[in-house]
């Protein structure tokens, strides 16, 4: 039975801070599900009229799901929200890409009409479910995958530099440095505010705080900081702390409507999904994936890298951004991309970043008018890249 594809906005995009992992960290104490619990609330409350009966599916892209971020949190956390028992949930897995898939199955989801109003988002706390935790490769895997490289993430972005030479520390340097600059005259101009919701923390030692900044983003960061760096994945490598996006907790999620639904109940959506598409590359250079995800998302949207007015993209290593940027022949600062900074950053807590690229977007879309169509885009362990266009419907 062929039925006609409908369209689909998202109403609302809201994150948590995100905290840097591990003692340090402001969510330490906090447990992942008690960071997906204040985004639904907020979603309710930052969207009247829209009640839990309407909400017809929970998806949670989530890494490592055992422990807290076990048991199909996507279902559970619902109810730990006080939303009551009838809204079904899941949770599924696409390391990096997780959240973003989870929009992403929501959108077609709801073009499809299987549903008219969900939740999507994504979640990590790598502090508490490190990296790797508990994982079981087949013996075949490496040998599949290309090597041992193909499980470390760093080490994949210095395969990269090493492949592609032409990418060099200085520029990643350089990349890193203009990151953390926009980042923080973004969070200097209160871009953040309004997708960020505060939630009440603990730290280690019991101090009682409002987690409502992000953590990671170290402003003033330098060319002569950056170079001092160690490259703790390679002697004499490229990548650093400073130019790689670090290891972090958060959480982010999106309410989805279809725009008839929207319309129906006078809602303002921010934007129109048109196009997503997945690909997958070579697992031991998994940050060039992006690139053949966004030639194929924009050939499914009938679109050109030009149309894009505004592109968030996760900086998981400055090499695979430059690759991106050189790769569609844009400049390294290109004014489109990133323009509040990105996971260099603000940290990159695995799943959640997809919908925290999203709520960029549409902040960006805000406060652009004349900007028509966005583009998300991200790499992903293992050797895969996610893209997704949407429509700014704030013009
Ligand atoms: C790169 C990595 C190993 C660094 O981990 P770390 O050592 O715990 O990182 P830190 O934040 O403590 O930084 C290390 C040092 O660099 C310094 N530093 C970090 N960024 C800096 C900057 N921009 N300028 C100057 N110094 C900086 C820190 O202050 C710290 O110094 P210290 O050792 O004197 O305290 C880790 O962040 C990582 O694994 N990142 C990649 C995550 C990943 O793979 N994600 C998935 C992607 S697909």
């Amino acid at each position: 039975m062929a039925k006609e594809l409908r369209d689909v906005v998202v109403v609302d995009a809201v994150r948590t801070a995100f905290g840097k992992s591990g003692e340090k960290g402001i969510f330490w104490k906090t447990r992942a599900d008690d960071l997906v619990v204040p985004l639904l609330k907020a979603l309710m409350a930052r969207n009247p009229g829209v009640t839990p009966s309407m909400i017809e599916d929970s998806i949670w892209g989530i890494t490592n799901q055992m422990k807290e971020q076990g048991g199909t949190l996507g279902r559970v956390a619902t109810m730990l929200a006080d939303l009551g028992q009838e809204i079904p949930g899941c949770s599924i897995d696409r390391m990096c890409a997780g959240g973003l898939t989870a929009i992403g199955f929501g959108l077609t989801y709801i073009a499809a009409g299987m549903a008219d109003c969900l939740i999507a988002g994504g979640v990590e706390h790598m502090g508490h479910l490190p990296m790797g935790f508990m994982r079981d490769p087949h013996p075949r895997s490496l040998e599949v995958m290309g090597g041992p490289t193909s499980l470390n993430m760093g080490q994949t972005a210095e395969n990269i530099h090493e492949r592609f030479p032409e990418f060099t520390k200085e520029m990643a340097d350089r990349y890193a440095v203009d990151c953390q600059r926009k980042a923080d005259e973004a969070i200097k101009a209160g871009k953040m505010k309004d997708m960020i919701i505060p939630i009440d923390v603990e730290l280690e030692d019991g101090t009682k705080m409002v987690a409502d900044m992000d953590q990671p983003p170290r402003a003033g960061a330098t060319m002569e900081g950056m170079a001092s760096l160690k490259t703790p994945f390679k002697e004499n490598g490229n990548v650093t702390a400073g130019n790689a996006s670090g290891l972090n907790d958060g959480a982010a999620a999106t309410l989805l409507m279809s725009e008839e639904k929207a319309k129906a109940m006078g809602l303002k959506p921010k934007m129109r999904w048109v196009a997503t598409a997945v690909a997958a590359v070579d697992p031991t250079i998994m940050g060039t994936a992006p690139v053949p995800a966004t030639v194929k998302v924009l050939e499914k949207a009938g679109l050109t890298i030009e149309d894009m007015d505004i592109i968030e993209m996760n900086e998981a290593f400055a090499v695979q951004a430059l690759y991106f940027l050189d790769r569609f022949k844009m400049k390294w600062d290109d004014p489109r991309v990133n323009k509040w900074g990105g996971a260099i950053a603000y940290g990159h807590p695995l799943a959640s970043s997809g919908p925290r690229l999203v709520a960029f977007l549409a902040g960006l879309f805000k406060e652009n008018p004349g900007a028509k169509y966005g583009l998300a885009t991200m790499c992903v362990g293992r050797g895969q890249g996610y893209s997704v266009i949407f429509e700014n419907l704030l013009r």
